[in-house]
């Protein structure tokens, strides 16, 4: 009688430790990044998030699962595949939204794929404030996105401003082709209007109440020194000359000329600031800062620069 009641409790946890749940896998993913030494930055900042948005869509779960979802038993297949996604992730070094196919930027979701740059931009932080209190949000009609990528700063912007049209440029078409399924996605055909120039190129004669870009502004040294999860992005997303500055210097010198009276010109740069701030010592660049952190952002008006 003893014995029976010892033996059945043992076969039943045996079971269960074969069953885990949502939670226990998205820790043991959250432990193996952790010791693999992998790179975040692309999405998330810590091991569990990204560990968590690998193990939901391996699941074939919403991103924001509820508690009573990760309390859920997984089967051992499922259990595999997301321990699969997670050996990819390590051993690839392929960032997470291009596993996943999905990444968030102001507060949307967009499809990604090494087509174009994951979205991450400080911007954001500005798209959902309306670019307020930089410009009147209800005089904004048009804007232009200078180098688009995945569509994700056009996009949020038409968003915000529903009164605004949206231009976005890129010089690859591969990346206009992912902006193109976003735009779709997010039902904005009518405002959101994308087009491949190298930089102004193809806008003679359009101006903008805003100009807004994450141009590629990462110097030769920097790019040499990346970790290798940004070696899976587009080149021509990063690179940007020795210095870092070869795409800002044409937006610099060109932008003024598309900008409506009192325009404002919105620039991200990240750690290329300093590079910018030595070649243009007299450049009067408001620098922003952003409560969810990044920086490396500068605001000038049409009539700043064309003072300048
Ligand atoms: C840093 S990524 C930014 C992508 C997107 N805006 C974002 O924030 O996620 C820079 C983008 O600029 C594009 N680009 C590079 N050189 C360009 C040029 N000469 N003219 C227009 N776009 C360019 C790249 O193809 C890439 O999509």
């Amino acid at each position: 009688m003893r014995e029976l009641f010892h033996t059945r409790p043992r076969a039943g946890r045996a079971r269960g430790a074969a069953a885990p749940s949502v939670r226990l896998l998205i820790e043991r993913g959250a432990r193996r990044l952790k010791r693999a030494g992998v790179c975040f930055g692309h999405g998330t900042d810590n091991a569990r998030d990204e560990a968590a948005s690998l193990v939901l869509h391996a699941l074939g779960l919403p991103h924001a699962a509820r508690p009573a979802q990760l309390a859920r038993r997984v089967r051992a297949a499922d259990a595999r595949r997301a321990a699969a996604l997670i050996t990819r992730r390590i051993r690839e070094r392929i960032p997470a939204p291009y596993l996943t196919g999905v990444a968030g930027f102001a507060g949307l979701r967009f499809h990604v794929d090494p087509r174009v740059l994951i979205p991450r931009s400080p911007l954001a932080e500005l798209i959902e404030r309306r670019f307020a209190p930089w410009i009147d949000p209800e005089r904004v009609r048009r804007v232009l996105d200078v180098g688009t990528g995945s569509g994700c700063i056009a996009i949020a912007t038409a968003r915000a401003l529903p009164r605004a049209r949206v231009d976005a440029v890129d010089v690859s078409p591969a990346a206009l082709a992912v902006a193109r399924r976003n735009v779709r996605r997010h039902r904005l055909g009518r405002r959101v209007r994308l087009i491949e120039s190298d930089h102004f190129r193809a806008l003679r004669g359009n101006t903008y109440d805003i100009i807004v870009s994450n141009p590629p502004y990462v110097g030769a040294r920097e790019l040499r020194e990346l970790p290798p999860e940004y070696r899976h992005e587009p080149r021509v997303a990063l690179a940007a000359g020795r210095s870092g500055l070869d795409s800002v210097r044409v937006i610099l010198r060109e932008a003024a000329r598309h900008l409506r009276p009192r325009g404002l010109l919105v620039v991200e740069v990240g750690n290329s600031e300093h590079a910018l701030r030595r070649a243009f010592p007299r450049l009067p660049c408001v620098w922003l800062e952003f409560e969810r952190g990044g920086g490396g952002v500068f605001l000038l008006t049409r009539e700043q620069l064309q003072a300048h």
